[in-house]
This record gives C-alpha cells, sequence and structure tokens, in this order.
C-alpha cells in the first residue's frame, strides 16, 4: 500500500519553500512598544477590509452585470433573490468606508509621528498611491448600482476636473467614455473597478508590507518612554489578529442591522432630484467648490479650487523631502501645525458640506 510519511512531506516543502528563512525573519523581528503604539493598528485594519472587499467583491461579480439596462436590475437580483446576497452587499459597501476611514486615521497618525522620515520614503509615497487608488475605488465603484443618486453624483464628480484649463474637457471625456454618462461610463468604471484598480492595488500593497518588514516598525521622534518592544511572531501578529476579530464582528453587525440601501433606478430623461452629493470622503472638495466664487481675481474660481487641491496631493507626496527636521530626526512642530490646520478645515467642510 501507498503510505505517505507525513514528516516526509514536511521535509518536501521544507528544502523548496524559504520557510525557514521566513520563520527566523518574522521570530527575530521586534515591534518596539511606546504611548503611541495604539495607532499602528490602523495600517493592518485597513489591510483587513481590503481583503474583505477583494473577497465580497469577486461574490458580487458573479450576478452583478454591467451595463445600464441590467445593472440596477442584477442588484435588486443580489438582495432579493440570492441567498445572503443582500449581506455580501452590504458588507462590501461598508467595508469599503470602514476601509477608507480606517486609511486616513493610518495617513493621519503615520503623518503626525512623522514615520516617513528616512529610510520610510518609499512606504509614505507607496501610501499617497494607495490613498489615490482607494479613493479610485471608492469613486468608480459609487456608480455601478446604477440608481439616482449614484448617476447624478457621478454626473457632478466627473464636471469636477472640467474647470482645469487645457486638459479639463478631456478628462471628463475619458472618465465618462463620451460627453455624457452612459453605457461607456459604466463599462469603463467597472473595469476599472474590477481589474485595473485591484490589480494596482494590489501590486503597491505588496511593496508597502514588503518595506514595512524590511525596515520594521519606527519609534516616533524623541519617543522617550519607549518600553521595551514586543516580538513580531506570534504575539504581535495575535494582536493584530484580536484586533481583525473585532472589526469582523463589528463589520458584520453593522453590515447586518443598517443593510446597504439602493435608490430609485436612475432615469437619464429625469431632472436631478435635490440633494444629491458625493460620498463623504469627497465632500471637502465638493463643498469647497460650492461656496468659492466664480471669480477670484482674474482666475476661475473651480479651476483654482481643483489646481489647489491638485498641488495639496503633490505636496503630499514630497512631504518626505520638504521636512528636513524630520530627516534629521528631529521634530517639526511648523510641519504638525500646518497639517493640523488642513485636517481641521477637511473635516469643518466635510460637516459644513452634511448641514448644508
Ligand atoms: C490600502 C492602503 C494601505 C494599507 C493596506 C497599509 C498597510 C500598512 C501596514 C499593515 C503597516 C504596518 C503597521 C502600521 O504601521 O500601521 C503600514 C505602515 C506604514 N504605512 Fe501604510 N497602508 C496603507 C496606506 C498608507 C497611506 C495612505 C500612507 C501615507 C500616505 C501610509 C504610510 C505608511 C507608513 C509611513 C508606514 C510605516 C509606519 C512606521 O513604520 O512607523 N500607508 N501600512
Amino acid at each position: 500500500m501507498f503510505y505517505i510519511n507525513r514528516a516526509t512531506v514536511v521535509e518536501w516543502f521544507r528544502n523548496r519553500l524559504p520557510v525557514d528563512t521566513l520563520m527566523e525573519h518574522l521570530t527575530s523581528k521586534q515591534v518596539p512598544r511606546h504611548r503611541h503604539s495604539i495607532w499602528y493598528y490602523f495600517g493592518g485594519l485597513t489591510l483587513f477590509f481590503f481583503i474583505v472587499q477583494v473577497i465580497t467583491g469577486i461574490l458580487l461579480m458573479f450576478y452583478y452585470r454591467p451595463t445600464p439596462d441590467h445593472a440596477y436590475e442584477s442588484i435588486l437580483f443580489i438582495m432579493n433573490e440570492v441567498r445572503y446576497g443582500w449581506l455580501i452587499r452590504s458588507t462590501h459597501s461598508w467595508a469599503a468606508n470602514l476601509m477608507i476611514g480606517t486609511l486616513f486615521i493610518h495617513l493621519i497618525s503615520v503623518f503626525f509621528m512623522q514615520a516617513y522620515r528616512p529610510p520610510r520614503e518609499m512606504m509614505w509615497i507607496s501610501g499617497v498611491v494607495l490613498l489615490g487608488l482607494v479613493l479610485g475605488f471608492g469613486f468608480t465603484g459609487y456608480l455601478l448600482p446604477w440608481d439616482e443618486m449614484a448617476f447624478y453624483a457621478t454626473q457632478i464628480g466627473t464636471e469636477i476636473p472640467k474647470s482645469i484649463p487645457i486638459v479639463g474637457e478631456s478628462i471628463m471625456v475619458l472618465l465618462r467614455g463620451g460627453q455624457e454618462i452612459g453605457s461607456a461610463t459604466l463599462t469603463r468604471m467597472y473595469s476599472l473597478h474590477v481589474v485595473v484598480l485591484p490589480l494596482a492595488t494590489l501590486l503597491i500593497v505588496g511593496l508597502h508590507l514588503f518595506l514595512n518588514q524590511y525596515y520594521g516598525v519606527s519609534t516616533p521622534v524623541k519617543t522617550t518612554k519607549r518600553k521595551n518592544s514586543i516580538q513580531f511572531f506570534p504575539n504581535y501578529m495575535l494582536r493584530d489578529l484580536r484586533v481583525w476579530l473585532i472589526a469582523f464582528l463589528a463589520l458584520l453587525s453593522v453590515a447586518m442591522i443598517y443593510p446597504w440601501g439602493l435608490g430609485e433606478e436612475a432615469d437619464i430623461l429625469k431632472p436631478a432630484p435635490e440633494g444629491i452629493k458625493p460620498e463623504w470622503y469627497f465632500l471637502p472638495l465638493y463643498q469647497t467648490l460650492k461656496i468659492v466664487p466664480p471669480r477670484i481675481w482674474y482666475f476661475d474660481g473651480e479651476a483654482l479650487v481643483n489646481i489647489v487641491f491638485l498641488f495639496g496631493g503633490i505636496l503630499l507626496i514630497v512631504l518626505p523631502f520638504i521636512d528636513r527636521r524630520s530627516r534629521n530626526k528631529e521634530r517639526n512642530i511648523f510641519i504638525k501645525v500646518v497639517g493640523l490646520i488642513i485636517l481641521i478645515y477637511l473635516i469643518g467642510m466635510t460637516i459644513f458640506a452634511y448641514m448644508d
């Protein structure tokens, strides 16, 4: 009789995969403990929600049909006919929002801890690229249910770049696949949402996590009250897993208690309903565009806002190279104060947009 010895199988894999080297790395790695350690959970949480997005997204793809004639109907089918379809859809939508929330907290915490200083500049830059990709997920996914809100919010969203001089009109046409929102827009958003963005995100997340393993976790500048450190494997990973479990339970509860809704089907011929607003993470830009006067001095108000936000994004990318003090491992109060003012502005505009 053919007999397989367990020890031989394990040995076979050990000789062919670098398991020992990996285990040696994971068990020798230490994670510093200090009073800001709690913030380190948010990178892992963002990763957790991203994994949930990929799994639930693949399940939704089994039934979703990306054409204006079938999109809304297929969502209704998922919600009413497919077993647990409503829960998968609700989990996907809630996890998307929670992921963007934890991503913002992760960004803000690494900013204030100046974790972007050498040698982690590439971690920061890959992070800013991830921010763009994740916002791209939100934007492209919003149109897919093809309900009224999705349709008109995408109409407003794709019109925003129009005011940018020279390239604005072309960006809008590129996003819409024509002058108007229609079938070309939906297939475009769908391919970006399920192929281009996931592939790019997997690649960049891979780089981000590899660098995190390679350089280890940083200690904030001048954190004197450092309590020893903790072994990455298994202790730190188990702590992270505990938080993932809590996040999973919270996500399931919220997805069940507040199932994600669906509005009326989009009707291109109907006038736009009142109170159309983009998702919360685009509200600061939306509200700024709303309050800015049409002309500021010689310039078009909207174009100026777009350029300022674009410039802000570029500044965010090059931050590790601007902050000379952090390069010398010194605190940079000026940059922190500027960051705080921008943060207060963004939160203020979001609240203002909700109340407006
Ligand atoms: C899909 C999005 C992202 C995922 C999945 C992710 C994941 C992670 C994980 C798991 C860590 C290690 C634990 C931690 O320090 O929190 C980390 C560290 C880091 N991340 Fe992210 N991240 C993302 C986006 C970002 C963004 C938007 C930025 C900033 C622009 C950023 C900058 C950093 C930096 C600088 C570190 C090093 C922190 C340190 O060593 O002290 N990440 N990230």
